[in-house]
């Protein structure tokens, strides 16, 4: 019996070998080198792109932590101008505007299903009927900014149209409106193909003038390779060109600067989409080749680009190999058309990909701030595992770029006095954007939110231009003690009680980071006012935190 099962063992094996080299194959006469096919699954998603290290994301406005208000944490998709006239009001009202929080983001069901004639992006028809230009006008007018939401992918989170494929229409659209702030969600998201087509010839006109490349004009760099095919008008084509192994260069003489129509003729393969940067000097274009029928064996696809007068350099290749680099190329290119649609005005640009691709490595290339986690919610457990998430990545803060473990829950479900405290020091702490989640029009029957939201020494400690993130210096089962450095050389440091019931903690030597200046004696602790010297012990309930500055 036993003998049995090792022979069905072996021909499964053979048949699994057998099998793996056909689909090797298949892919290698598809122009695909399969080693990077089956690498793209077990990489985990990790940038393979290299992104200029100091490279910034410059069209925002955000030396500082962004700070305002977003409809989504209360209201979700119960959106309409009245509401968001009524909040810019009461964060005036109350005091917050004053106290920083300028933006007012619309997220998610602003608008219409229903793209206009003219293919924009448009208000939801009823909701906002007044239109978006004319509620931003009036959110201007009380001296705040507004702030508006999309997908980078078909649809939004909420199944309305997204700007996947309109980046440039839709930056434009919000740009005219005047936003100031933008959230690019990742829901209905489709991965950029890693897979390149494969190139038989280029083809460029300038005026009358048609110049054709072929492959073999090409030089090849990594594994690209030329192979032949006798049913094609040249005989060969450009493979391996995909999954950021190959390239393929051109040098092609133009006759003069300017706009050139060019062609980029393939051959035929495969029911699956394709991808091909085409890099004309210094300039980035992308091509996305739909999945094909082979009628016949050869198509052409066509874009607009600029080339100069004389030699120029033309590379093709696909450097997408994991979803990261995907990601990476998809919210640049939305980006760029947002620095470009704003000229010389600012666009804070929010990425919300919810952490999946490590944006922290990449992201504040493309962007102003990421999220780095999952949605909030306002449970402790939650608010303390995205702030663990967070607490992690301080390194990759900065003025300008900055990680982003979701907007405020503060006033929101259940949390204690002490939990709402805890939330908003421990953002403020980690130079995360402070943006409002709640219902901003309860605030003046909400008394203890409202002192803590318009906390002026929290803010200040998390507005503070030196832009760091805080670190975790200490952690103990019961404590973690957390530093922020500030521009002015003092350091704030706040002591966190993870537990659920009263704790005391001692302010000594061994509890206070070495950071500290030598001659930090008498401190203020700021949600008590209360003097701390060395030596004193510190009693904080469940949950709670105590927050002070050493100079
Ligand atoms: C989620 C996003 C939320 C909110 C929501 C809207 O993906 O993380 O912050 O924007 O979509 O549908």
């Amino acid at each position: 019996m036993f003998k049995y099962f090792i022979y069905i063992f072996i021909i499964l094996i053979i048949v699994f070998i057998v099998g793996f080299c056909v689909w090797a194959l298949i892919k290698k006469k598809s122009g695909i080198c399969p080693f990077c096919v089956i690498k793209q699954y077990m990489l985990k998603s990790k940038l393979t792109i290299k992104v200029s290290e100091n490279e910034f994301y410059d069209g925002g406005d955000a030396q500082t932590p962004p700070m305002g208000w977003s409809s989504w944490n209360t209201f979700r998709n119960n959106i309409d101008e009245k509401l968001i006239l009524e909040t810019a009001d009461a964060l005036v009202k109350t005091g917050l505007a004053d106290a920083g929080y300028k933006y007012v983001n619309l997220d998610d069901c602003w608008h219409s299903s229903m793209r206009d004639d003219n293919g924009r992006l448009q208000g939801d028809l009823v909701r906002f009927s007044s239109g978006i230009d004319w509620l931003a006008d009036e959110i201007r007018s009380k001296g705040l900014k507004i702030g508006l939401y999309s997908s980078n992918g078909d649809y939004t989170c909420e199944d309305l149209p997204a700007s996947s494929g309109n980046e440039k229409i839709d930056a434009e659209t919000f740009a005219r409106w005047g936003v100031e702030y933008f959230k690019y969600d990742f829901c209905h998201n489709t991965k950029i193909p890693s897979v390149a087509p494969l190139v038989e010839a280029i083809e460029l006109k300038q005026g009358n003038s048609i110049k054709t490349y072929s492959a073999d004009k090409a030089k090849l760099e990594g594994m690209a390779k030329i192979s032949k095919d006798k049913n094609l008008k040249t005989g060969k084509y450009l493979s391996f060109l995909g999954h950021g192994k190959g390239k393929a260069v051109f040098e092609v003489d133009c006759a003069s600067d300017g706009d050139c129509d060019f062609t980029l003729c393939i051959k035929k393969c495969g029911r699956y989409e394709k991808y091909l940067v085409v890099q004309v000097n210094d300039r980035f274009y992308e091509m996305f080749i739909p999945f094909t029928k082979s009628w016949t064996t050869g198509g052409r696809y066509q874009t607009k680009i600029q080339v100069k007068k004389g030699k120029n350099v033309i590379k093709l290749f696909n450097p997408v190999c994991t979803r990261a680099d995907s990601s990476y190329i998809q919210y640049k290119r939305m980006g760029v058309a947002l620095k470009n649609a704003a000229g010389d005005k600012k666009i804070t640009f929010s990425i919300c990909e919810w952490g999946r691709n490590k944006p922290e490595k990449w992201a504040w290339n493309a962007g102003n701030l990421w999220r780095i986690s999952p949605d909030i919610i306002p449970n402790w457990r939650w608010i303390n595992v995205l702030y663990n998430m967070n607490i992690r990545l301080a390194e990759y803060a900065g003025p300008g770029h900055w990680n982003d473990p979701d907007m405020l829950e503060v006033g929101n479900g259940n949390l204690t006095y002490e939990e709402n405290k805890t939330h908003f020091s421990l953002w403020c702490m980690m130079a995360a954007p402070l943006i409002l989640g709640n219902d901003i029009r309860k605030l003046p029957d909400d008394k203890k939110t409202l002192d803590i939201i318009s906390n002026k020494k929290m803010i200040a400690i998390n507005q503070d231009m030196a832009g760091m993130q805080c670190v975790r210096y200490k952690k103990t089962p019961t404590f973690d003690f957390l530093m922020k450095q500030l521009a002015d050389g003092s350091v704030a440091i706040c002591i966190y009680n993870k537990k659920k019931n009263t704790k005391k903690v001692r302010i000594s030597k061994e509890n206070c980071p070495a950071e500290m200046p030598e001659n930090s004696r008498k401190m203020k602790e700021i949600w008590t006012n209360s003097e701390l010297s060395f030596g004193d012990i510190l009693t904080l309930k469940g949950h709670d935190c105590a927050v002070f500055v050493a100079k």
